[in-house]
């Protein structure tokens, strides 16, 4: 082993022991860094509520180092949710199951089912597997802002009320795992993410969207869809329709922001970043690349808020593969406030 390898490997060992203590770590999943606590002590998961400034009415997901850890906890294991568990585990798809009873009840806020998931980021594997049991972990933002693809943001938004902070660098998907309801016959989409629903459909055939996913719907299943969330503190509008509308339509509105005295950042992307003049014009990845734009969004939300924007135009994408999944979270981080020209 090199002596990194061996460092990264004791600080790996150290943060297993503090979770199994009761303590909180924040580590890099594949998706994003994720705030842990070990997901049987009703103690150290109350927490991560208190860290985070999180509603104890949303649930949270437990994270497994291994596929067979599933039947301690859940009693059931439908054929579909078998079939998930091959073809994406390790890796960003959540899957809400009927629990045994065995794990803290403030992870699941009282419900009778528990959403699990097995990352396939090294670093959370290894914690995960060194820990024993499952580790309850939600995002390791606090609660409403985007969340974090680099240790610098959960040191941001969360230095002096954690543990340990384990650095994985940059994390890859940028957006959080898919969440699928298996507990009946056809798999419920409930939370769009890492996991394409295209790709999901090619697995088992046929997966719903729930409603509350749905614009015209608005009680989502997933408890943690109702809440205002991945938001910058700026005012962000999101302008979709036909390309060159859009474009358009951004420029004007936010010339017009500009002469109001707003401070005016525009969430674009490599192929139309200079189309725009605005106090901070920012492209999270390339149109023609959907998981660079994904991989880089969160960070620009962080970045408006870093340079003191307080009115954001953003472009929107075609609602297929994982821009599906960007689309939601901007339509989440805009507050619902869209524009359509
Ligand atoms: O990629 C991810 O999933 C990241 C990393 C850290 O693993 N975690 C994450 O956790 O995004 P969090 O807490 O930010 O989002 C969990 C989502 C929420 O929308 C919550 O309401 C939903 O999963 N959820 C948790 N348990 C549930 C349950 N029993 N039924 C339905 N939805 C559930
Ligand atoms: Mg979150």
């Amino acid at each position: 082993m090199e002596p990194d390898e061996l460092k990264n490997r004791e600080e790996v060992i150290r943060a297993a022991d503090c979770l199994r203590q009761g303590g909180l770590v924040a580590f890099p999943t594949e998706t994003v860094y994720g705030l842990g606590a070990i997901a049987t002590s009703e103690q150290a998961v109350a927490q991560i509520f208190a860290a985070k400034g999180r509603p104890s009415d949303n649930p949270l997901i437990i994270h497994i180092g291994d596929k067979d850890q599933l039947s301690h906890w859940v009693s059931e294991l439908p054929d579909v949710a078998g079939k998930l568990v091959r073809s994406f585990w390790p890796g960003p798809l959540t899957l809400v199951l009927p629990h045994q009873g065995n794990i803290a009840a403030n992870v699941t806020a009282g419900l009778d089912t528990v959403a699990v998931r097995m990352p396939s980021h090294p670093v959370a594997l290894a914690l995960l597997q060194l820990a024993g049991e499952p580790v309850a972990a939600p995002s390791a933002n606090r609660s409403g802002r985007p969340s974090p693809t680099e240790a610098a943001h959960v040191w941001h938004d969360l230095a002096g009320r954690l543990d340990i902070l384990l650095d994985g660098g940059e994390t890859g998907v940028g957006v959080e795992s898919t969440v699928v309801d298996v507990t009946g016959e056809i798999p419920v989409l409930l939370r769009p993410g890492g996991i394409t629903v295209e790709a999901l459909t090619r697995a088992v055939g046929h997966v719903e969207i729930d409603a509350g996913l749905k614009q015209e719907e608005s009680v989502p299943r997933s408890p943690g869809m109702k809440y205002r969330h991945y938001a910058p503190q700026a005012e962000m509008w999101l302008v979709e329709g036909q390309e060159e509308h859009v474009l358009a339509r951004i420029r004007e509105l936010g010339a017009d922001a500009m002469r109001r005295g707003r401070k005016v950042g525009i969430l674009t992307t490599e192929e139309h970043a200079d189309k725009f003049h605005a106090d901070v014009v920012i492209p999270c990845g390339r149109r023609s690349d959907p998981l660079s734009v994904a991989r880089g969004l969160y960070q620009a939300l962080r970045t408006f808020d870093a340079r003191g924007v307080d009115f954001i135009l953003a472009e929107a994408f075609p609602e297929k593969g994982i821009f599906y999944s960007v689309m939601n979270r901007l339509r989440k981080a805009a507050d619902g406030k869209v524009i359509r020209v």
